[in-house]
């Protein structure tokens, strides 16, 4: 069964957007822990446009459950972690006019710069996740850095899944959950925990779900948008509940990519 990482950057963004105290991402936080949020996941950039440093203080500080701290591979960002010390550093690719992440690491053409700022994170005992496209020589390459956990981009199935009417059974939606699958399949063989996000919600995250392996989501907009109507306790409890349905009800996809 697959746990739920919730990413609450975007209430941050709504505070923003006032430049003001509310909403609280720790208020956040601590409603999808109610709502049975397994992890919480923030992303402190760069820029600082959502999530500042005093968030991520308050945040380590209040989190019952498992903290994510997604970051880019800086030694800036390394050196916030190693004195932050969450459970999990999710490694992203980041780009100042983006406005979220838009693909995954590429880990091939830094080999050597990551596995520097890896080896620092696991020296201060943090466990590194790294978010790359479902690519084996990706996969591979994670191995190579001493990355533990791949977190696999599930934006382009999400994208065609919803191009294509929502219809599993079309066959360029299979082409990209089977190539997900097979990045799950490596990231299993190499001995590495196996996750994904990216634009999933409550349509089409049943599949993923029912990808054999996969061991964390981690979802943010669809969730934060939910509950603007439902209140943000309601909203993880549902997403859990689609999750594990799918876990026991998707049938897994038939070609290879
Ligand atoms: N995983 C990673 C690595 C991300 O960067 C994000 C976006 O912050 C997410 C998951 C969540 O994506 P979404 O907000 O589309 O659910």
């Amino acid at each position: 069964m697959s746990l739920l990482g919730v990413n609450i950057d975007h209430v941050a963004t709504l505070r923003q957007a006032r430049r003001t105290w509310e909403p609280d991402p720790v208020w956040a936080a601590a409603e999808a822990e109610l709502g049975g949020a397994d992890v919480i996941t923030l992303h402190l950039r760069e820029d600082r446009r959502h999530i500042n440093d005093d968030d991520a203080r308050r945040l380590k500080e209040a989190v019952q459950v498992k903290l994510n701290l997604e970051m880019a591979a800086t030694d800036e960002m390394v050196a916030i972690a190693c004195q932050l010390k969450p459970e999990m550093v999710t490694l992203v690719p980041e780009g100042r006019q983006e406005i979220t992440t838009e693909g995954g690491l590429n880990l091939i053409a830094q080999i050597e710069a990551v596995r520097e700022k890896i080896k620092r994170l696991n020296d201060a005992g943090i466990l590194v996740s790294v978010f790359i496209d479902a690519d084996i020589r990706q996969v591979e390459a994670a191995r190579a850095v001493g990355a533990k956990v791949c977190e696999i981009h599930t934006g382009p199935y999400a994208h065609i899944f919803h191009a294509r009417g929502r219809e599993t059974e079309a066959p360029e939606v299979i082409t990209e959950l089977a190539r997900i699958a097979k990045a799950g399949e490596a990231i299993h063989s190499l001995a590495m925990m196996f996750n994904a996000g990216h634009a999933l919600n409550y349509y089409n995250v049943q599949p993923i779900a029912a990808l054999p392996h996969v061991r964390e989501l981690h979802i943010g907009h669809s969730i934060i948008s939910r509950a603007v109507f439902m209140g943000l306790q309601a909203a993880v409890r549902e997403m859990k509940a689609r999750i594990m349905a799918g876990a026991a009800a998707v049938k897994m996809p038939a070609t290879e990519a």
